[in-house]
């Protein structure tokens, strides 16, 4: 039997954007989708325990047979001819925004090489795991698949000609505590991707004006994280927050939790990942404001996890 696993992630600056050719800056978190895989004797099997992942692994139930068929193509490999039970768990939960798709392509194909004997260096499970984030995201960054490969703290550029990304570990002084809440909202990425897309064509002055400003936030979040300003980040992600709302991806529940968490005293908030729902970021420094938020979300009925960014991966 193979195993593998994949890291979870927050973007705390850039999602959507980094679609477009902007860097973004993404964390991964400790929670993990783990995956084994056994040889069986007829067809691909998936049995998707992960927690949370009720509805969402429904909803994602074609998309996760298109994703397995693509992932085992760049693997050389026929999904025709290929015969495989896989098991999939770990203490990820199935939000939408933690980068669970491409957590899971990571789990999956690292457990998929494993099974078969083939010796892949995390740069080929990276760009496997990006295949297989097509069947998700349409035309993914790449960010997501990224962070749950190589954990860390990440700062990415996709290349828009189709050499390699730009992939840096940066690094801070400590791992920060966040609050991560969800809106119960299971959100088709592939679907919010395409409609930033849509937009930007329509609208190329409003739209160049917006990516500028992203652009900017991201350059400024990096050097605030590396100086460990953290009043600067927290105003800087609510910044980033206005521009995914003005691009149209946010939505009342991510807004609303947002706002939550600003009057609980995070030091700035933001949605993260494709929005339309799925989940938001609270930067919480310090255990007792992290509980605050977490419990002032919690309280309205929503659920939360309880994580932290800049964890070093090794
Ligand atoms: C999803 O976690 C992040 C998006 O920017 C899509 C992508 O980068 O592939 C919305």
């Amino acid at each position: 039997m193979g195993k593998g696993s994949g890291f979870g992630k927050t973007i705390l600056f850039g999602e959507h954007f980094v679609v477009h050719g902007v860097p973004g800056i993404v964390s991964a978190i400790v929670s993990t989708a783990d995956a084994t895989v056994k040889k069986a004797q007829k067809g691909i099997n998936v049995i998707d325990t992960r927690k949370g992942a009720k509805g969402y692994a429904e909803k994602k139930k074609i998309q996760q047979i298109e994703s397995i068929e693509r992932m085992l193509k760049a693997m050389d490999m026929d999904p025709r001819k290929v015969a495989m039970d896989i098991w999939l768990g770990g203490n990820l939960p199935g939000f939408s925004g933690l980068g669970a798709s491409a957590a899971s392509s990571v789990a999956i194909a690292r457990a998929i090489a494993e099974e078969f004997s083939l010796v892949l260096a995390d740069e080929k499970i990276n760009d496997i795991a990006y295949e297989a984030e097509k069947a998700y995201a349409g035309n993914p960054s790449g960010i997501d698949n990224t962070a749950a490969t190589f954990g860390g703290l990440i700062w990415f550029k996709k290349n828009l000609s189709m050499d390699s990304n730009i992939i840096e570990q940066l690094s801070i002084q400590k791992p920060v505590e966040i609050v991560i809440g969800n809106t119960g909202i299971v959100a088709n990425t592939k679907a919010m991707v395409t409609g930033v897309g849509e937009r930007k064509e329509k609208y190329p002055t409003k739209y160049s004006a917006i990516f500028r400003q992203a652009e900017d936030l991201t350059n400024e979040g990096r050097i605030a994280l590396e100086k460990f300003d953290l009043p600067k980040v927290g105003e800087l992600m609510n910044e980033n927050h206005r521009l995914l709302q003005e691009i149209e991806v946010s939505c009342k529940e991510l807004d609303h939790l947002v706002d939550l968490a600003i009057k609980n005293g995070a030091f700035g908030a933001k949605m993260t990942g494709g929005g339309g729902g799925g989940c938001m970021l609270a930067l919480t420094p310090g255990k007792d404001l992290q509980k605050k938020v977490a419990l002032a979300i919690e309280n309205e009925g929503f659920e939360v996890l309880r994580s932290k960014i800049g964890i070093r991966k090794d």
